[in-house]
């Protein structure tokens, strides 16, 4: 199992903060945002990573991470030279992933949720994460029955067909570049994610499974907020005892 964090993009929610560094360098309590999906997947047993950063940022992220060995880890860097979508993810990643598993997260996710043993028992297909959110007009909407059975999964519908979110951590299998490259660019001119998913629902190799752990996609200033108050109270409750 490979791993990928998807960590350029614009940022224009979070300007002007981001306007002279990348969203994923602003702190999160007390390290760089991105530490965080680079401590999940490494708790998931990953440790061949590769990190996806926009051109104008990319010494940064070098200079902070490195080769990975510091995190016992292997780190690889490619530039996506502009913002095409988050399934643009499995296209600059395809020689990457070569035949492996991918786990792909989200460099702006911050989990405090456990996926190694779904990490380490995957056989193929796709799994991807829901948790249950009171704005799901704002994500891609997943929708499944009582034994988890996917019926759709809809990328920021106006009329949500379930309460659930798909949330940014999706494990696929290195067919994942190939649907990539089916994707016909959305209105807004991206390659979005839930028709790379959605071809494997079609052939009925999806999975999804529900998060009981904090998820929160810090890509606002409310959210970025409230992930670092979560992680400022855990370090506190840590030390306390
Ligand atoms: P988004 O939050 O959807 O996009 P963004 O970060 O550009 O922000 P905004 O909407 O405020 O302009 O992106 C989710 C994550 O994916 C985030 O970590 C940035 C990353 N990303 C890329 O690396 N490349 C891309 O093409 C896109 C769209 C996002």
């Amino acid at each position: 199992m490979k791993g990928i964090i998807l960590a350029g993009g614009r940022a224009t929610r979070l300007r002007p903060l981001t306007k002279i560094t990348s969203k994923q360098l602003l702190p999160v309590y007390n390290k760089p945002m991105i530490y965080y999906p680079i401590e999940t997947l490494i708790r998931s047993g990953i440790k061949d990573i590769l990190i996806i950063i926009a051109p104008e940022y990319a010494g940064h992220f070098l200079n902070l991470l490195g080769s990975g060995k510091e995190f016992g880890v292997r780190f690889t860097y490619e530039i996506q030279e502009e913002p095409r979508g988050l399934a643009d993810a499995f296209i600059v990643g395809e020689h990457f992933i070569g035949n492996d598993n991918v786990t792909m997260i989200l460099g702006d996710n911050i989990f405090d949720e456990d996926f190694s043993s779904i990490v380490q028992n995957f056989q193929g297909g796709g799994h991807v994460f829901a948790k249950e959110v009171h704005d799901p007009q704002r994500y891609g909407v997943i929708e499944f029955d009582k034994d988890n059975n996917v019926i759709s999964i809809v990328e920021k519908p106006e009329q949500p067909q379930s309460n659930f979110a798909m949330v940014g951590l999706y494990i696929l299998d290195n067919r994942a570049s190939q649907f990539a490259k089916n994707v016909q660019p959305s209105a807004r001119g991206e390659i979005e994610i839930p028709d790379v998913i959605n071809q494997y629902l079609e052939k009925e190799e999806l999975k999804v499974s529900t998060i009981k752990g904090i998820w929160e996609d810090a890509g606002t200033f409310d959210s970025l907020l409230r992930v670092n108050n979560y992680w400022a109270e855990k370090a506190k409750r840590n030390t306390e005892g």
